[in-house]
């Protein structure tokens, strides 16, 4: 419909079903210990209120009893788990990772520093990555990580050098892909031969790959890698990618006479962000994976997943203040202090979220919301639409849920905003995960036109410089 801009404004639009969904409603997309007591939001036993007014907002929490219990659930499905540090990463939650007995998964530099900063056994680390840097798969050798996943041909030359170099031999995985795109986000899908990821099992690429590396004594063969995507809930693409990789393994026993007795088989298991939406529980995951690779791989293996999502996502929210409040024709636009920022999964894969008021019973009539953040762009939008109480206004506290991957460690300073502090909750008590980022943590990085020395540039030979400016 178009309106003129004439016409008069005809105000928030009531729609139906009644309300946003709270933990009362939704239970499967809030943290476990989510409850509403006398109109507040608490979780761990802590008042959100109160929680908000001691660390401000923007505020991720959370919940460190859902972490550890969804944690427990994967310990108990698969034979070994990595959680994926990707969705949500600090040292504190490592300890947390690490006391549940996984092992985890890394993807860069930083987060195997924070891993072994942590206190992460190194033999319990994977290293990922499809452009490792020399600095990075060296840190990854020296450190004793127990599996690098090798993404193409010149890191399995480069490792196995630098394993070499300091007389190590390296266990990694070959990373390949099974050529299934998997039912989600174009953006999510990894398994299919035109991702930039692995080697392709179709065309020979991945039998190439393993003849390569049984060649080097410097590296060890333990397993094969792969990872369809995320946010999967059907179960047929895992079943058939594990299949595949089941009859690449039953081809290089065939080839080399070397019987692989482990397989990594990725994460990926999609949780529920709105009311109604399912997740995909551990033990359907996992035995997805082993039906598929018994048909085509009879032979006892060691199964290791990796899930980061589906460990973190409900167990997270984020708290924001309600700012201004803007009815227009078609929609009431309400403004919270934070948004693409700290947020960005809707604006980078339209994704869907619901939001509650989280300070008080607010039990006005429920109209159609946009809940948008304060960046200067049409698309920073915190959750497309929602039906909230028409009683919302400036000073609400809104709470959105099933933010707990993707979102904090996604965060940037767009519009030079600080990023949040994320804290844990749990049995009464509050912790600082990552603090806050102050105005002065943001200008720090300013450099204020300081000359570059081109000409010590000039003289120096080897890789570029990751160190300076
Ligand atoms: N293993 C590998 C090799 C991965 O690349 C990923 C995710 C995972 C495991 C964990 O997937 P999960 O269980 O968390 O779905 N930023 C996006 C998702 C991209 C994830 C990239 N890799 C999001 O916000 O949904």
């Amino acid at each position: 419909m178009l309106l003129d801009a004439a016409d008069p404004q005809v105000g928030p639009v009531p729609v139906r079903p009644a309300r946003s969904a709270g933990p009362d409603d939704a239970p499967d997309v809030w943290p476990s210990t989510a409850r509403v007591q006398d109109g507040a939001l608490h979780i761990g036993g802590v008042s959100i209120p109160h929680l908000a007014r001691a660390c401000g907002t923007p505020l991720y929490v959370l919940d460190e009893a859902d972490v550890r219990r969804r944690a427990r659930q994967w310990h108990a499905a698969a034979d070994r788990v990595h959680y994926a540090g990707k969705a949500f990463l600090s040292t504190e939650f490592v300890g947390w990772i690490r006391d549940e007995g996984l092992h985890l998964d890394v993807c860069s530099g930083g987060e195997l520093s924070l891993a072994i900063a942590a206190g992460m056994p190194a033999h319990r680390i994977a290293m990922h990555g499809n452009n490792k840097s020399i600095d990075e798969l060296r840190a990854a050798v020296h450190s004793g990580v127990g599996v690098v996943v090798v993404d193409c041909t010149e890191e399995i030359e480069r490792l196995a050098q630098l394993a070499a170099a300091t007389n190590r031999v390296q266990d990694i995985y070959v990373r390949v892909t099974p050529g299934i795109v998997a039912d989600t986000h174009a953006y999510m899908a990894t398994g299919g031969d035109d991702v930039k990821f692995g080697f392709p099992i179709a065309g020979g690429y991945a039998a190439a790959a393993v003849r390569r590396v049984l060649g080097l004594p410097a590296l060890r063969l333990r397993g094969v890698h792969s990872h369809l995507g995320s946010q999967i809930l059907d179960l047929s693409g895992l079943r058939e990618g594990a299949h595949r990789v089941g009859a690449l393994l039953a081809d290089i026993e065939r080839a080399h006479g070397l019987r692989i007795g482990e397989v990594d088989l990725g994460g990926g298991a999609g949780i529920a962000y709105l009311a109604g939406q399912r997740r995909l529980e551990p033990d359907r995951f996992v035995a997805a994976l082993r039906d598929g690779l018994r048909t085509s791989w009879p032979h006892p293996v060691t199964l290791a997943v990796e899930p980061g999502r589906a460990i973190v996502g409900t167990a997270g929210v984020t708290v924001y203040e309600v700012g201004v409040v803007k009815d227009r024709a078609l929609r009431r636009f309400v403004s919270v202090d934070g948004g693409m920022s700290d947020a960005l999964r809707p604006s980078l894969y339209g994704a869907d979220y619901t939001a509650f008021v989280a300070s008080r019973a607010a039990d006005g009539d429920p109209v159609l919301t946009s809940v948008v953040g304060k960046h200067c762009e049409t698309g920073d939008v915190v959750v497309p639409s929602v039906a909230l109480p028409d009683d919302i206004a400036p000073g609400d506290l809104l709470a959105v849920p099933a933010t707990g991957a993707y979102h904090a460690a996604m965060a940037s300073n767009y519009n030079l905003l600080p990023r949040p502090a994320v804290v844990a909750v749990a049995d009464g008590r509050a912790k600082l995960l990552v603090r806050r980022e102050t105005p002065a943590d943001v200008l720090a990085r300013d450099g204020g036109g300081a000359p570059i020395d081109l000409a010590a540039a000039a003289r120096r030979v080897g890789p570029s410089s990751t160190t300076s400016p």
